[in-house]
């Protein structure tokens, strides 16, 4: 695929935050992106890195009205030795071929998109933030531009990278967060599109999280939406718990996204020999363990989130604090480990860092 370049003046050129603390995680975006369109007989075409701006749509396109629509996130990590390296970024973009399939969306030929990721990335790399905890956080979307406001498949689309300088997502960093379980709203179906990553799926979760921060709650944790019962994940990570020796984390029924980070966790405890499963968990499992005392640690797991430590969970308005409300060993060791590895500073035996 030929990129053209269409590089920033000099006045366009933007100043690179001078630190990352106190800067709102994906509120700043680099000097450039990466478009490229698709239309039906034409395939994907149009491939350029040009100047950050505004995108010129009609009221019309088709995604403003229906959310036909997938995005992905992943990110730069600047080592200790100065690189800048990518974490298993095959596995975001096919992801976001399944995305793409389930919304009836033109799929991206995954080794030439990293290339153009790649090109874009050498480009802006002075947007890849130095201080430790922090990366370039990097946003694939795609939607339906088609002006038309029938409901159908879209004919035209609009695929861009945009790239953002963060800290932690959470303002508490890398401390346990207190996490609301929801039994008044469910988020996916069986058979709908909770596995894909698709806006209206957060669309839908914006009320519960909203209900959950007034009531001082970081995230809301999903039930299942059938029985209400199983847990299946928080609003913007997946969630492990150590039940006695076993770290164990809802298994993939298509309601949940299939998180990248997650399998990492699961074939990192594998590696180790540790007792990692996939299961159904119940939620009465899990508070029964939190007041006996077998469930000693939760966690979440996801790659704005990194590793998240839950101090408190709440259900039906009762608080269970999980094991002396601080970060546990487990959490700790996955966090030390997955990020050692994004960072550089630790041995990486799967070959999941990619420089470029
Ligand atoms: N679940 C949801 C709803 C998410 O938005 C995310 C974040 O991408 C995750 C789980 C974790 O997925 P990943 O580890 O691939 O970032
Ligand atoms: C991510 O972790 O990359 C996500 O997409 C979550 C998003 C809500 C920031």
């Amino acid at each position: 695929m030929e990129v053209k370049l269409n590089k920033a003046t000099p006045e366009q050129l933007k100043t690179t935050p001078a630190s990352m603390s106190g800067v709102v995680f994906g509120t700043q975006f680099s000097d450039h992106m990466f478009c490229m369109e698709w239309e039906d007989g034409k395939g994907w075409h149009n491939a350029e890195i040009k100047p950050y701006g505004p995108l010129l749509m009609e009221p019309s396109a088709m995604v403003l009205h229906y959310a036909q629509m997938a995005f992905e996130g992943l990110k730069v990590y600047r080592t200790d030795s100065g690189e800048n390296v990518l974490f298993r970024p095959r596995e975001n973009f096919k992801r976001m071929n399944r995305t793409a399939q389930r919304m009836c969306l033109p799929e991206i030929d995954v080794e030439e998109v990293l290339d153009a990721l790649k090109q874009l990335l050498r480009l802006d790399s002075a947007w890849v933030p130095h201080e430790s905890g922090t990366t370039l956080y990097i946003r694939p979307t795609i939607v339906a531009t088609e002006e038309a406001i029938g409901l159908k498949v879209s004919s035209k689309y609009l695929f861009f990278i945009i790239l953002s300088p963060v800290g932690p997502y959470y303002s508490q960093g890398f401390n346990p967060v207190k996490i609301m379980v929801s039994d008044k709203y469910v988020r996916a179906v069986p058979g709908g599109v909770g596995y894909a990553k698709t806006g209206g799926n957060y669309a839908a979760s914006i009320l519960a999280e909203k209900e959950a921060k007034e009531l001082g709650y970081t995230q809301v944790l999903w039930l299942d939406a059938v029985e209400r019962r199983y847990i299946e994940e928080v609003g913007a990570m997946n969630i492990f718990f150590v039940i006695d020796d076993e770290i164990v984390t809802p298994q993939l029924t298509g309601s949940i996204l299939p998180g990248i980070t997650r399998m990492s966790v699961l074939e990192l405890g594998k590696h180790w020999g540790l007792n990692v499963s996939a299961r159904r968990i119940s939620i009465d499992e899990v508070l029964t363990g939190l007041k006996e005392g077998s469930v000693t640690e939760v966690f979440g797991a996801g790659t704005a989130a990194v590793i998240s430590p839950v101090g408190v969970l709440s259900y039906k308005e009762e608080e269970y604090q999980v094991g002396n409300g601080e970060t546990g060993p487990i959490a700790n060791r996955f966090f030390e480990q997955l990020t050692g590895i994004q960072y550089g500073k630790e041995e990486d035996p799967f070959d999941w860092v990619e420089s470029f």
